[in-house]
């Protein structure tokens, strides 16, 4: 008893000179571990990552990283074309000097945007966004789209085979550590399967109750390749079309577990072996969002909340 009040005075004179008296009402703020996953090419990627793309909110993200890395998040996902590279670099270099995590700890992906597809500009587009980030190297690097396009945005004729012998070069350099594709189909994924040294390890595609991929998913995790799932809460917090936040049936499941309708659809997908990247700004949703792992779904409520797929994308018609 004696130990257990010393304790519990030295836990409250250390939240007084912190300048932390009065918050956390009485419960230690935790941080989150969250599970990896091995690639096909041995490393490992954290199962949930911090999704950035909204070109309104690249003021907010620098801060948004630093709350992320605080509650646990360790895997963040850019790409060029979001134009938030910089700040993000600024949000690693916060945390890395805070001594929060080592470099070694996180998981950067970024990903080539479409007009950089020549074999010899995916090297120093790659350079380019180490340099806006501040890092030697990325963990995955993506080719965003199978399409190439010209400086202007009009198509351009370049086969993805001859982008990926450019991704092939990054690796080899060390300037990424793992090589994948995005928003690609399963011939594609063969085709590049078939013409080349390095099978892509991860495809990162849109998945939701809305649009649900069983197809492509059970054909990539065939090759052993892992799916992360951008997108994640699809038409469920968009105001669009689909059931919405409100929906019954996935509310019951949230209040059987104590859990949000946002927190069910992360873990809908964490339970389907995929690697959600739901994206926030706000601390608060970027602290619900990490805290889904400490739950499972049944297989039956993975049914259930399948059973809304209309194969409808958020983005594209
Ligand atoms: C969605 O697409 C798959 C594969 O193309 C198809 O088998 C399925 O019937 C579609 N579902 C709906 C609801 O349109």
């Amino acid at each position: 008893m004696k130990l257990l009040l010393s304790s519990v005075a030295l836990f409250a004179l250390f939240h007084v000179i912190a300048g932390h008296a009065g918050h956390n009402h009485g419960h230690v703020r935790k941080t989150v571990r969250i599970p990896t996953k091995q690639l096909n090419d041995g490393n490992h990627i954290p199962t949930l990552g911090l999704g950035t793309f909204g070109f309104g909110d690249i003021p907010k993200i620098r801060q948004a990283i630093n709350w992320a890395v605080e509650a646990g998040y360790r895997h963040i996902d850019t790409a060029t074309f979001y134009r938030n590279e910089e700040e993000i670099g600024k949000g690693i270099s916060d945390v890395l000097k805070k001594g929060l995590v080592r470099r070694e700890d996180l998981f950067i992906t970024t990903k080539l945007w479409d007009d950089k597809h020549a074999k010899d500009q995916v090297v120093p587009a790659l350079r380019e966004s180490l340099a806006k980030l501040g890092l030697q190297y990325v963990d995955l690097y993506l080719i965003h789209f199978p399409e190439a396009t010209n400086a202007d945005g009009s198509p351009a004729d370049i086969d993805y085979l001859e982008t990926w012998q450019g991704m092939e070069e990054t690796k080899k350099l060390g300037l990424a550590k793992s090589i994948g594709v995005s928003n690609f189909n399963i011939e594609q994924i063969d085709r590049i399967k078939a013409h080349s040294k390095v099978v892509p390890a991860v495809n990162q595609i849109e998945v939701h109750p809305s649009k649900t991929q069983e197809k492509t998913i059970k054909d990539c995790f065939e090759r052993n390749i892992a799916v992360v799932a951008f997108s994640p809460f699809g038409v469920f917090v968009s105001r669009r079309k689909g059931p919405s936040q409100e929906d019954p049936k996935i509310k019951n499941i949230a209040q059987k577990y104590g859990k949000t309708v946002s927190q069910v659809l992360l873990r809908y997908l964490l339970d389907r072996d995929l690697i959600p990247i739901p994206k926030s700004t706000n601390e608060n949703r970027i602290k619900e969002n990490i805290n889904v792992f400490d739950f499972h779904l049944t297989p039956e409520e993975i049914s259930s909340i399948s059973s809304y797929n209309t194969n409808t994308s958020l983005w594209w018609s």
